[in-house]
């Protein structure tokens, strides 16, 4: 798909790896509308872009239907491309002295990040499904996982179940919209240095990226929107999830 003259949407665009995306789409001539939390810096990240801000918290279906519905409109009725990167994760062990892993604060995890995930990615799917083809391609869907969903480390049980979740859609969902000409890709980044975790230490971060095998440091948040880039131009890129981590496999902890 050719980038520009698109339609866009970021959720999760106000910081770190969204924000890097949402403007390398802008340069690369997308329109660009951005959903996050109504306190984040997504107002002004949209406006240094030309675009629009959509307030919304992810877990609540209907603020998502009308921030998305709005974000379409604003784009002038049609959005090509959507990204996803509004997540995160707890560290609990599944049991510790103190009793097993409170139910609760497991669902809510796989609420946050898969739930959410994947009501996004259908109503996303319901917007594209109404553009006219270029080339048969009406859309591409940009979610993202993690390597924890792949290796995750002690305490992270829950993240990893959830981003292990978006990986095991990606495929399905590219089957069920595949006739749609609508593609859907999943990005598992190592540590990335993003809003999340730009305080952690060099020294620390050292010593979480050591087993990476090149580069050894954290991930940039426009290494990431260049995949995302990569995604968007690349129409043989679909229903996988892709590893960006400097060939890094989490050790246990
Ligand atoms: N940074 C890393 O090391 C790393 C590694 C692997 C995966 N990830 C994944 O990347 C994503 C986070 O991106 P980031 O690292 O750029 O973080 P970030 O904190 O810089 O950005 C996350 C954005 O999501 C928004 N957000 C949080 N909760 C939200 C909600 N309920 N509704 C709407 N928006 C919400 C935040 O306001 C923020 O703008 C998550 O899915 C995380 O699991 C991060």
């Amino acid at each position: 798909m050719e980038i520009a003259g698109k339609g866009s949407i970021v959720v999760g665009g106000a910081s770190g790896m969204g924000r890097a995306t949402a403007e390398l789409l802008r340069a690369r001539g997308a329109s660009v509308a951005i959903l996050d939390l109504q306190h984040s810096a997504g107002s002004e990240v949209a406006t240094g872009l030309g675009g629009s801000f959509h307030p919304c918290d992810i877990t609540d279906e209907t603020n998502v239907e009308q921030a998305l519905n709005a974000a379409v409109a604003a784009l002038g009725g049609a959005v090509h491309i959507a990204v996803n990167t509004a997540g995160g994760g707890i560290a609990r062990r599944t049991l510790t002295k103190q009793g097993p892993h409170p139910l609760d604060e497991f669902r809510r995890v796989i609420e946050f990040n898969l739930v959410a995930t994947f009501n996004l990615n259908r109503l996303q799917a319901s917007a594209m499904s109404r553009n006219d083809p270029v080339d048969d391609e009406r859309g591409v869907i940009v979610n993202t996982a993690s390597i924890a969903a792949f290796e995750g480390q002690i305490g992270q049980v829950a993240y990893a179940a959830a981003k292990a979740g978006i990986a095991g859609m990606m495929l399905t969902m590219a089957r069920d919209l595949g006739g749609l000409g609508i593609r859907t890709v999943a990005i598992a980044p190592s540590l990335f240095s993003t809003g999340l975790t730009a305080g952690i230490p060099p020294e620390m971060a050292e010593q979480l990226t050591r087993d990476a095998a090149f580069p050894k440091r954290m991930g940039r948040p426009d290494e990431y929107a260049r995949l995302v880039v990569a995604i968007a131009e690349n129409p043989m890129l679909n229903g996988g999830t892709i590893r960006l981590d400097g060939g890094q496999r989490f050790a246990p902890k």
